[in-house]
């Protein structure tokens, strides 16, 4: 039988994405994927349709803050509709079911066997729903895993790289820093120059060298303030139309990623640093003079930063912070320096969070498969 596959010349294009024709139809069946969460050192904020970034990006993937996705599928008589129920953790979740349905319906033609199907999509996260974690992240990084694993059965032929990077331009269209859930270590998304291969349509494993400091390296989120955030990032991400310092961030980021290569490269800690914290500082900024304006910050989360700041100066340890579109605190730290910050955070930190509540967390390997 001839193979209609061939693998495809870098950087692929969105008809890349469009399916073989399908060689099996399986009655029923169902796949399960665990997916991590990521922290951006340069921050995704401001997009165009369909969800294309403003500006080229980089995370971290975590390791304990992941979601659990499994979906199990039964053919329907018929297939004009998407149909799917939704539980999550263990109980339907009707608030949850729009953004799932905007996602396949969006989706569709790059996996058509949606409508043929119908689909119970089971979701739970690793930390409390309530802690202030986004989980679109890892959640739409779940999900699109399981969608591509259900296209494995249908094209048993397809390709492991197309799988992943399929299963990651699908997740960004349910939600952009999704892309960056699937592969591990760090995660780059958004076309750059100096950057081969990179893509407006999906995350890319970093491609140069990284120092082995960066492996191991630590991520523990301070939980702030775990209740709802009162802006969206969808609609923080829209507010960048127009926004008056709008180009100066978006080259801001171009460059960003630009001086991360040799910092990344040589473990240049003191200038890792000096970036990150300002990335994270300036993705709030944006916020801040945006029109209308809101602020996410907490009085917390600014104490916890003073807090960093002077630890920081007083001990010379290598600990800094970054945000994200909320009031919560990540503190990144090189595994080696675990046992002092350990002890910071809880003499320090831990009574500027909601509850005393963080999540100790690090750089993970990325998604993996559940076998059921
Ligand atoms: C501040 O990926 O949540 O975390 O594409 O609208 O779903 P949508 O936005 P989302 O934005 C994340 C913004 C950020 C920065 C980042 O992760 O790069």
């Amino acid at each position: 039988m001839t193979k209609l596959y061939i693998k495809p010349i870098f950087p692929m294009t969105e008809k890349d994405f469009l399916p073989n024709p399908y060689q099996e139809f399986p009655d029923k069946g169902g796949v399960s994927w665990k997916a991590p969460s990521n922290i951006a050192l340069v921050k995704y904020w401001g997009k165009k349709p369909v969800q294309i970034p403003a500006n080229p990006s980089i995370s971290f993937t975590l390791d304990n803050c992941a979601t659990t996705t499994s979906l199990s599928f039964a053919k329907k008589e018929k297939s004009d509709s998407i149909s799917f129920d939704l539980m999550f953790e263990g109980r339907p979740k009707d608030d949850f079911k729009p953004k799932i349905q905007t996602f396949l319906e969006r989706v569709e033609r790059y996996v058509p066997f949606l409508k043929a199907y119908h689909f119970t999509i089971e979701t739970s996260n690793s930390f409390p729903h309530s802690s202030g974690i986004a989980s679109s992240a890892s959640g739409m990084a779940a999900l699109s895993l399981c969608l591509m694993d259900v296209e494995k059965q249908l094209d048993p032929d397809l390709d492991e790289t197309l799988f992943y990077q399929k299963a990651s331009y699908l997740a960004r269209l349910g939600s952009g820093s999704a892309c960056r859930s699937i592969k591990g270590h760090l995660v780059q998304w958004g076309q750059h120059a100096n950057i081969p291969n990179s893509s407006d349509l999906y995350g890319l494993e970093y491609p140069f060298e990284v120092h082995a400091d960066f492996k191991g390296y630590c991520d523990t989120i301070l939980l702030v303030h775990k209740g709802q955030k009162q802006v969206s990032s969808t609609v923080g991400h829209q507010l960048m139309h127009g926004h008056p310092y709008a180009a100066n961030r978006f080259q801001q980021a171009f460059d960003h990623l630009d001086q991360l290569k040799p910092i990344l490269k040589n473990g240049d800690l003191e200038d890792f640093i000096k970036l990150v914290e300002s990335e994270a500082l300036t993705l709030h900024a944006m916020m801040m003079t945006s029109m209308p304006c809101f602020m996410l910050m907490k009085p917390d989360t600014l104490e916890i930063i003073q807090k960093i700041w002077q630890y920081r100066e007083e001990t010379k340890t290598p600990v800094c912070f970054t945000l994200d579109a909320g009031a919560n605190v990540h503190l990144l730290y090189p595994s080696s320096e675990k046992d002092k910050v350990c002890a910071f955070i809880e003499d320090e930190l831990a009574q500027h969070c909601e509850n005393g509540q963080y999540i100790h967390d690090y750089v993970g390997a990325g998604a993996v498969k559940i076998n059921g």
